[in-house]
């Protein structure tokens, strides 16, 4: 049975700097089920982030509710979305955000650190979630000891360790080259086989492609696209 990861309805978001008013996402509804692969494109300044970070419980919407694994995001204390963002969500962002002075073991058990899970368990999961990315020859390798692919690897490792609800990647392939983005690609196809729900968010065409299902925003509104054919 495939449920519902999350559910957006007639979410609104608007930024007031000054006397400066910005509508960033004008009454967005959306709806992405267990197992989904979905890419969100659009243009800069089309509001991808703002969407993101509500996506991603790191912000709130203005108006219109975000239902996340039936929770309503809106109704949360600080202290809830962040409890939320740690169990349900695993990120992967552009820049890795990996910290510097740990090994890739030490990243990847940080989640589990965080939910208070016990040592000898985290340093398990940690080390069958760098196997599952292929990096278990490089577990006490420090981020700078690795390439920008492996380090993408260690963040995809990361998100995946806590077991999410969903997998919200934010421009994964922005900063590697052609080879390593494919290499990226390919692996988050291959965690969507495994029944992964992934959300990718990028403004390149090629990447977009490698999802199941296509959604566009432009100004703020989104335009839903025919699912693209699966190799
Ligand atoms: N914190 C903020 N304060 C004010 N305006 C913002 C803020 N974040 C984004 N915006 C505005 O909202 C719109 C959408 O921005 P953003 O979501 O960052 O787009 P994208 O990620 O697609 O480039 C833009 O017009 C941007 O200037
Ligand atoms: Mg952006």
């Amino acid at each position: 049975m495939t449920g519902v990861v999350l559910h957006l309805d007639g979410v609104r978001k608007s930024y007031q700097t000054g006397t400066l008013h910005v509508d960033a996402l004008r009454g967005i509804d959306l709806g992405i089920d267990e197992g989904d692969y979905v890419a969100i494109m659009g243009p800069s300044g089309s509001g991808k982030s703002t969407l993101m970070n509500i996506l991603g419980c790191l912000d709130t919407p203005t108006s219109g509710t975000y239902r996340l694994v039936g929770v309503d995001v809106g109704e949360l204390s600080e202290n809830e979305l962040a409890e939320v963002r740690n169990r349900l969500i695993g990120f992967v962002f552009q820049q890795f955000n990996l910290l510097a002075h740990l090994t890739a073991l030490r990243n990847v058990e940080l989640p589990l650190a965080y939910a208070g899970v016990p040592g000898d368990e985290r340093r398990r999961r940690a080390l069958a979630a760098l196997g599952r990315v292929g990096l278990s020859d490089r577990v006490d390798h420090r981020p700078r000891e690795l390439s920008g692919g492996q380090q993408q690897r260690v963040a995809i490792a990361r998100a995946l360790v806590t077991d999410p609800a969903l997998i919200l990647a934010d421009e994964p392939t922005g900063n590697l080259d052609s080879r390593s983005t494919r290499d990226v690609l390919a692996l988050l196809e291959e965690l969507h086989d495994q029944g992964r729900t992934i959300v990718l968010i990028t403004h390149e065409e090629e990447v977009a492609r490698a999802a199941q299902r296509v959604v566009r925003i432009h100004d703020g509104e989104l335009r839903v696209t025919a699912p693209a054919v699966r190799r």
